[in-house]
């Protein structure tokens, strides 16, 4: 049974208002509850209240809301949400989006922003960045999906969107993200001509990168996966001096040129004070499906042993596998296609570590999203 607004608001009037006995709603903050499926998105508006009561009050709202039957994802926006963020962590440690300001103004409702990076091109990144995000949303994380790859975007075509066009929200001039197997997703491709893109200029990519995260209307995401273009360039730059990056993802494959650029990577991000969240490496080993045997065709093992040179984390091994390029070409990811693979279960694993290690750092709020979602609190 779908769940209804009435419903939600009964809910929310059990919640008291941070050092009241009243409730939200008697209080007046709460703005709108809207339903469609199990998702809901409830408003609140603070007014010229105190906004250092926003981090509890969605952390309650969100626990008593997804706790109840038929509700999959719950999302708590805020009117003059920029403004509530900001002033919602006084006591953030330096270097977060407290204390540069940067992030808030780009990604307003974004608590963790994850950079899946390579030095080398065609390693497998948006692959490994589409199969992550969907992991990450199963474990009940709301997340987003921002394909920043002007030179090539292929997430289009891995998420089955090749030729969409995203919808505007005329009122607000925002652009909707789509969505798609549990996440949402905006590509720069969809802001270019096709082959056009290859003559942009690096000033040009930094503009269109800051611009979509500006414009699309993320609403609130636990984590936003950004899917880089290969190399250290400006669009990481960007992404590193726009917005405060919870961490980055490297992802390599066995040989060892890619295992030097994998490196080159990791040690941009260090440069820029960006932690690394752990290596992966793509196409590790091949099975054959007819008999088993198991061939290194790349080599193998390569990248946890780079991992372990740069006392940097290694998250885990794919491997060449027809399901997943079947998966990028048809639109279905091998998450969604064969959730039950071994490759899958990899992805899975792959998306706890990286809430692991991104847990205790939300740097929005300064609350951790693992322990939240070990809590068994959804969305
Ligand atoms: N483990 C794998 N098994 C089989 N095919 C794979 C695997 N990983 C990636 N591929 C395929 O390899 C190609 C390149 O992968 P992908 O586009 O993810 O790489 P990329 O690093 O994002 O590339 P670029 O640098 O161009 O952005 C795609 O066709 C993809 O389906
Ligand atoms: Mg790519």
């Amino acid at each position: 049974m779908a769940i209804q607004e009435k419903a939600v608001l009964e809910k929310l009037a059990a919640i008291p208002y941070p050092g009241y006995s009243r409730d939200i709603v008697s209080f007046g903050i709460v703005r709108s509850v809207t339903c469609d499926g199990g998702r809901v998105l409830i408003q609140l508006d603070l007014g010229t209240g105190d906004h250092s009561v926003l981090r509890p009050l969605r952390e309650a709202i969100k626990g008593a809301v997804s706790a109840m039957e038929g509700v999959d994802g719950v999302q708590v926006g805020t009117i003059g949400a920029s403004d509530g963020l900001r002033m919602a962590a006084p006591n953030a440690p330096p270097g977060t989006a407290q204390a540069t300001g940067l992030e808030n103004d780009l990604l307003p409702g974004v608590h963790n922003v994850i950079a899946v990076a390579s030095g080398k091109g065609g390693v497998g990144k948006s692959t490994v960045a589409v199969n992550l995000a969907i992991a990450l949303a199963r474990t009940g994380a709301s997340v987003g999906l921002l394909d920043a790859d002007i030179y090539g975007p292929s997430i289009p075509i891995m998420l089955g969107l090749a030729d969409s066009k995203p919808a505007v929200d005329g009122s607000r001039q925002k652009l909707l993200p789509f969505e798609r197997y549990g996440i949402r997703f905006m590509s720069l491709g969809f802001m270019v001509e096709r082959d056009s893109a290859v003559i942009w200029r690096g000033p040009m990519v930094m503009k269109a990168l800051e611009q979509l995260m500006r414009d699309v209307d993320w609403g609130d995401l636990d984590v936003l996966v950004v899917d880089m273009p290969p190399g250290t360039g400006d669009a990481q730059l960007t992404l590193s001096q726009k917005v405060s990056l919870a961490g980055a993802v490297i992802v390599t494959t066995p040989q060892d040129v890619a295992l030097a650029d994998a490196v080159k990577g990791v040690a941009m991000f260090r440069k820029v004070e960006v932690p690394v969240l752990g290596i992966v490496e793509n196409m590790s080993f091949f099975c054959c499906p007819e008999c088993g045997t198991r061939a290194e065709i790349f080599g193998h093992g390569g990248g946890k042993t780079e991992a372990a040179r740069l006392g940097v984390p290694f998250l885990g091994e794919i491997s060449l596998d027809g399901a997943i390029r079947d998966g990028g070409d048809s639109g279905r990811p091998v998450s969604v296609a064969d959730p039950d693979s071994a490759n899958s279960k990899t992805f899975g694993d792959i998306a706890a570590k990286v809430l692991e290690a991104i847990g205790p750092g939300d740097r929005r709020t300064g609350g951790g999203i693992f322990q939240r979602l070990k809590n068994g609190l959804k969305g």
